[in-house]
């Protein structure tokens, strides 16, 4: 796993002491409501698929401040074809921590990662209509909104919400 950074945000592999903060940040409501989330005694286990890369269809990272370390969020690169050379990314940021540019600083550096080494030539990135935050992120990110899916994804409140569906290609500008 290497360790892409911007100065600000590092991305780099969970560790056990990061297991308590995520804790919390799962128990946040929006982060349960808009992202999946593990059960409080699987959390040990939800890190060590974020950081096993083996496989080949993810590369995810503990989103951390380069300054001192502490876990800020989490973002993944998920869903890779090698074929089609695409993929998804998703994230989430500790409540504390939002509403710092931590998650379009963190898919900026996510993006990189999925256009240099891992050569790919798309990213798309979902939300529901109603996370408004997310939106801002992919905008700030330099995606483009592509379009609204109806009802596209069940999300923890059992229901299939709208989604915006949006996009970045190797070949726009970042
Ligand atoms: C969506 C999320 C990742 C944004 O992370 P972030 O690091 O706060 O993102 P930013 O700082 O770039 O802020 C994005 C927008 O959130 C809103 N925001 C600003 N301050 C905020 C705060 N203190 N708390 C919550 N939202 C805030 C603003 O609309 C902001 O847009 P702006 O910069 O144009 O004003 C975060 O809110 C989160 O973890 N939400 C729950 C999980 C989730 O929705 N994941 C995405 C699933 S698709």
């Amino acid at each position: 796993m290497n360790s892409p950074t911007d100065g600000r945000v590092v991305l780099a592999a969970f560790v056990e002491h990061d297991i308590p903060v995520l804790g919390q940040g799962f128990r946040d409501p929006l982060w349960a409501r808009w992202s999946p989330v593990p059960a409080e005694g699987d959390i040990q286990e939800w890190m060590s698929r974020r950081n096993d890369w083996s496989a080949g269809d993810h590369c995810s990272w503990a989103i951390r401040s380069a300054g001192d370390g502490r876990l800020l969020g989490s973002i993944s690169v998920f869903q890779i074809d090698r074929d089609q050379r695409d993929a998804e990314v998703g994230y989430a940021v500790l409540p504390a921590e939002r509403g710092a540019g931590v998650a379009a600083a963190a898919v900026r550096l996510a993006a990189a990662h999925a256009f240099g080494p891992l050569g790919l030539h798309r990213l798309s990135l979902y939300h529901a209509v109603e996370n408004s935050q997310s939106c801002r992120v992919a905008a700030k990110a330099g995606f483009t909104l592509e379009g609204t899916l109806r009802q596209s994804y069940r999300y923890a409140d059992g229901l299939h919400h709208d989604e915006h569906v949006h996009g970045l290609l190797d070949t726009d500008a970042m």
